[in-house]
């Protein structure tokens, strides 16, 4: 512990000093010049720290025998095996890191080791995901810097590298569409479309570093820590214990894990019922489905029949802003009893589908009543144009008339 204390002033120090490591790669070619290209920008370079506190040997030293001595040190190019320890020489060590950054944690070693990735390291398969593989090397950036492959935005293709590589992954029997269906999600929508960063992305389901995300025990519990409401209600259902029993997942079963799409009735009920995967129609089971399914699209509709009579009424001029605003209301109902599916009981879905249904039926009667007011206007307005063109027909008559008769009057023929 001590010596990292004595360390650190040096390392300043050493800022300012030679530096024949990055001096002499700069000046190679290809792979060796790479590193000493990409360094200036890589955040450990930004803090100071130069070549040799990853791969050892003397930066003082302009002789490459001397400087890169492996006998004194000089690591050289670091197996792939190795990696995770030497940068958790650094990362796993809360005195050093924590002059660099109060709040850094310091568990990203011990975490690796419960994934995937690291079991299989430490089982001697190099293929797997190792730091560099997620954050780069040379060009290491903050995790914060929207340039760094593990920012959100970039991270799904980060993991593709590999998961999305057929050839990569061909010594495991696993699926390659993982990225691609991702990709259709309204996840990844909301994330790149939405700019909605709290959309997850592949690590924020299967965690940065661990086998799977700290709060949960497993990966398919994950939606419930977003969609609480949702979760609430399907662990009350009778399919949660039905589903635990049989080692299904929750969620899953009915969304996908990748490709989750947007969520419609006919999810419920038809050809595309997900239902139908454990009830087969005619079952009391599948007639639920469809019960809900017709319940959720009658207030969906009447909502839609309100909306457009509303609209009408509004852009004719008529006043029905307070009638709109109560039509949030039924909108709420609506999104209520689409929760309500998940405790897969008719009851459930009925109550907030009647609620909204008795709204819309006060807002499109306001509406209809709109219209009719409108057209009552329309032929009052109708009835005095026509009495004031017959007005100013029958004035112009007059006119004519007395004009004529001024015309052939004796007193006009004698001028
Ligand atoms: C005077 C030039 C020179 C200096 C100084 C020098 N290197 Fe090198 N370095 C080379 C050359 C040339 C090679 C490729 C040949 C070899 O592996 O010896 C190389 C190879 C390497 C490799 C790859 C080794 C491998 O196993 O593939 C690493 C890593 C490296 N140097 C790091 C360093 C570090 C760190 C320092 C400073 C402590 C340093 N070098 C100083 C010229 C230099
Ligand atoms: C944060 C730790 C770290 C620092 C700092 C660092 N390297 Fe590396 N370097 C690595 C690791 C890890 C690898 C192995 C990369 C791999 O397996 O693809 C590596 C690989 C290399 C290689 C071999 C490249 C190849 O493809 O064969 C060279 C050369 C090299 N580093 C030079 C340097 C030089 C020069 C500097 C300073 C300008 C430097 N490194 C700074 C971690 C570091
Ligand atoms: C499978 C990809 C992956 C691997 C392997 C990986 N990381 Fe990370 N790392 C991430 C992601 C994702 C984040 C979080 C980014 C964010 O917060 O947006 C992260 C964050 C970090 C951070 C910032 C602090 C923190 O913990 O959030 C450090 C430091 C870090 N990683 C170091 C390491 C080290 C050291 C290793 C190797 C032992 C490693 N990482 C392995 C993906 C990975
Ligand atoms: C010599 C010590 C040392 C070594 C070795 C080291 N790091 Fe770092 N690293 C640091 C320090 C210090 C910081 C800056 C403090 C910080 O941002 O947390 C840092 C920052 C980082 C960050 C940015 C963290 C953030 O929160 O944005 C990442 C990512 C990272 N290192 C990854 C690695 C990887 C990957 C390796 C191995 C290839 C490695 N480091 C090796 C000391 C080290
Ligand atoms: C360098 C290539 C590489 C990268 C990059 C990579 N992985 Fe992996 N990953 C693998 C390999 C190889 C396996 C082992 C497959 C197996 O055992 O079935 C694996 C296994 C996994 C598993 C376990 C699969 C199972 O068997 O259940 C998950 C989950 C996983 N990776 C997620 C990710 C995520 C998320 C990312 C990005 C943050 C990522 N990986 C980045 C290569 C990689
Ligand atoms: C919304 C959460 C979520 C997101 C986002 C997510 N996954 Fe998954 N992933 C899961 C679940 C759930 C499973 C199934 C786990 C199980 O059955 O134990 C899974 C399984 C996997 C597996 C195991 C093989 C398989 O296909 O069953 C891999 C590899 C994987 N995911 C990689 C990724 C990658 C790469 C990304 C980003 C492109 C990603 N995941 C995004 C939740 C997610
Ligand atoms: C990190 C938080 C988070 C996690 C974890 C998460 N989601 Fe999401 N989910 C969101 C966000 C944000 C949206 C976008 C809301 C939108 O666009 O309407 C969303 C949207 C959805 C939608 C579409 C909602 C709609 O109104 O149309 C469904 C369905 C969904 N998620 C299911 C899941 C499932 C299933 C899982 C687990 C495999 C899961 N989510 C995990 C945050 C999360
Ligand atoms: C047995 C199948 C099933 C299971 C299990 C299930 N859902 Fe759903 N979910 C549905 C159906 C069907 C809909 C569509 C309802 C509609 O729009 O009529 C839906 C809709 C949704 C929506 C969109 C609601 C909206 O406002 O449009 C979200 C978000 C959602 N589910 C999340 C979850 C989460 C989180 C879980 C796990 C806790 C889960 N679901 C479990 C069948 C299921
Ligand atoms: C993975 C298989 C599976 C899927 C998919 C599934 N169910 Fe079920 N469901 C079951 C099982 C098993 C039970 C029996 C639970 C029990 O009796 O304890 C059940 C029970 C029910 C019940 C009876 C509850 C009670 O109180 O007796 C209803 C209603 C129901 N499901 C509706 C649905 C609807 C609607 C869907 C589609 C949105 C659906 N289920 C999708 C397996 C499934």
């Amino acid at each position: 512990m001590t010596t990292k204390w004595i360390w650190l002033p040096l390392l300043a120090i050493a800022a300012f000093a030679k530096d024949s490591c990055l001096e002499c790669h700069s000046v190679m070619a290809d792979n060796l010049q790479k590193p000493a290209q990409l360094f200036p920008k890589d955040v450990h370079s930004q803090h100071g720290f130069r070549c040799n506190d990853c791969h050892g040997g003397d930066p003082n030293l302009d002789d490459p025998e001397a400087s890169m001595n492996r006998a004194k040190g000089f690591l050289g190019k670091v197996p792939r095996a190795a990696i995770p320890k030497l940068c958790a020489r650094c990362h796993s060590d809360p005195v050093l890191m924590h002059k660099y950054r109060p709040q850094q944690r310091v568990d990203q070693l011990a975490l690796y080791q419960t994934s995937v990735h690291g079991k299989r390291l430490a089982a001697g398969d190099t293929a797997v995901a190792t730091c560099i593989d997620c954050h780069g090397v040379h060009d290491i950036r903050e995790v914060r810097d929207s340039l760094s492959p593990v920012y959100p935005l970039r991270l799904p293709a980060t993991c593709a590298r590999c998961h999305a590589d057929p050839k990569h992954m061909a010594p495991y029997k696993i699926p390659t569409t993982q990225y691609a269906d991702y990709q259709t999600s309204v996840h990844w929508e909301a994330l790149s479309k939405g700019g909605d960063l709290s959309a997850p992305t592949c690590a924020t389901c299967h965690g940065n570093h661990g086998a799977g995300p700290p709060q949960v025990s497993s990966v398919a519990d994950i939606c419930g820590t977003c969609h609480v409401s949702f979760e609430q209600l399907f662990n009350k259902s009778p399919h949660q214990p039905a589903f635990a029993a049989s080692g299904v997942g929750g969620c899953v079963v009915c969304h996908g894990n990748h490709a989750i799409h947007r969520p419609s009735s006919a999810m419920l009920a038809g050809p595309s019922s997900v239902c139908s995967q454990c009830h087969t129609e005619d079952t009391p089971e599948a007639r639920s489905g469809a019960e809900m399914a017709g319940l959720i699209r009658k207030l969906s509709d009447s909502i839609q029949a309100s909306d457009g009579i509303l609209e009408r009424a509004r852009r004719s001029g008529m006043e029905v802003s307070e009638a709109q605003l109560r039509e949030v209301d039924a909108k709420e109902n609506l999104i209520k009893s689409r929760l309500a599916v998940h405790a897969f009981n008719v009851q459930a879905v009925r109550k907030p589908v009647d609620a909204g249904l008795a709204i819309t039926a006060e807002t499109w009667r306001d509406g209809e009543n709109a219209l009719r007011e409108r057209d009552r206007r329309r032929i009052g307005l109708g009835v005095s144009l026509v009495a004031i063109m017959l007005t100013m027909s029958g004035l112009w008559i007059a006119i004519r008339t007395i004009e004529s008769l001024k015309k052939n009057s004796p007193d006009a023929k004698s001028t």
